[in-house]
């Protein structure tokens, strides 16, 4: 999906997920007045939840590859009064542009460990600029189920390489991103702890839930047709074309719910520098 499109469908979508992220920051019980790092930060949305999170006596770095999400985060940020307590940064996460022991905490969503790959090298870095004692988390969107009575198409859409992306096919079952915990253990971190946590849609749908569930199912399934066979590739459309007379979000008694996980530890305080070498 190029830049723009996907833009769009992730602040349309952003309004069913803000709940859900506002909880997961939540458990993080981030400390008053810290410093901390979002990796991958997209648009900037969860700079700024993380920012309140931490109060005015805090600070928030957002850090992301693509110049235009950094530019439409900045604007942001002014508009909610948090340009003081935030600033935006361009790089990579392989090679993050910070000195060790830079921040109280980091942060990523959908983007560390969730990435195809060996999820270790950027999660190392992550340990590299926070403090001993601070807070590594990264959280990822984990499960949906969006088409309430059609559990066969779904798991079927679910399959494809969309469905499952962004872990290829292929990958080493090692790299899931729920395999978490097994890095967090292998790197040292104290205490890793995992959570996921539900969000929800039910009819009546507004407005803005209809855009960000349409923008969803775009983003999950968006290509798949050469992976599904004709009957449920026309199916697919049926359900989830909004000019479909059959489109679901129209059903009375439309229900649909999706999952985040989150996993997070403590960056040790002796030989770090043992462990992500
Ligand atoms: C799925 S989006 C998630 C954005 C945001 N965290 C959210 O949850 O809405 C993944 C983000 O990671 C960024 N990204 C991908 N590879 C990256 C890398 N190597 N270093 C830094 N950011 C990267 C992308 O530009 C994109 O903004």
């Amino acid at each position: 999906m190029e830049t723009g499109a996907y833009l769009q469908k992730l602040i349309e979508s952003n309004y069913l997920r803000e709940p859900v992220i506002r909880s997961v920051i939540r458990a993080l019980e981030l400390p008053a007045g810290s410093r901390g790092l979002d990796v991958g930060c997209g648009y900037g949305a969860q700079v700024l939840w993380l920012a309140e999170a931490v109060g005015p006596a805090g600070h928030v770095t957002g850090l992301d590859l693509r110049r235009e999400f950094l530019a439409c985060a900045g604007g942001l940020a002014e508009r909610a009064g948090l340009s003081d307590r935030t600033a935006f940064r361009e790089g990579d996460m392989y090679n993050l542009p910070f000195d060790d022991d830079s921040f109280d905490w980091a942060w990523s969503m959908d983007c560390v460990g969730y990435h195809p790959g060996d999820p270790l090298p950027p999660l190392k870095e992550l340990v590299r600029v926070v403090k001993p004692g601070g807070i590594v988390a990264i959280a990822a969107w984990s499960s949906e189920r969006l088409l309430p009575g059609y559990p066969r198409l779904e798991a079927r859409l679910g399959a494809t390489a969309s469905g499952i992306a962004p872990f290829a096919q292929g990958d080493d079952p090692e790299s899931h991103f729920l395999r978490a915990l097994g890095w967090f253990h292998k790197l040292g971190l104290v205490e890793p702890t995992a959570r996921t946590i539900a969000g929800q849609a039910g009819a009546p749908l507004s407005d803005d839930l209809r855009r960000a569930l349409i923008g969803l199912f775009q983003m999950r399934w968006e290509g798949v047709q050469s992976e599904l066979s004709q009957e449920d590739w026309a199916a697919y459309q049926q359900l989830c074309c909004p000019e479909s007379t059959d489109f679901v979000l129209d059903a009375p008694g439309y229900y649909a719910f999706f999952t985040y996980s989150v996993f997070w530890g403590k960056v040790p305080n002796c030989q770090r520098s043992e462990l992500i070498r």
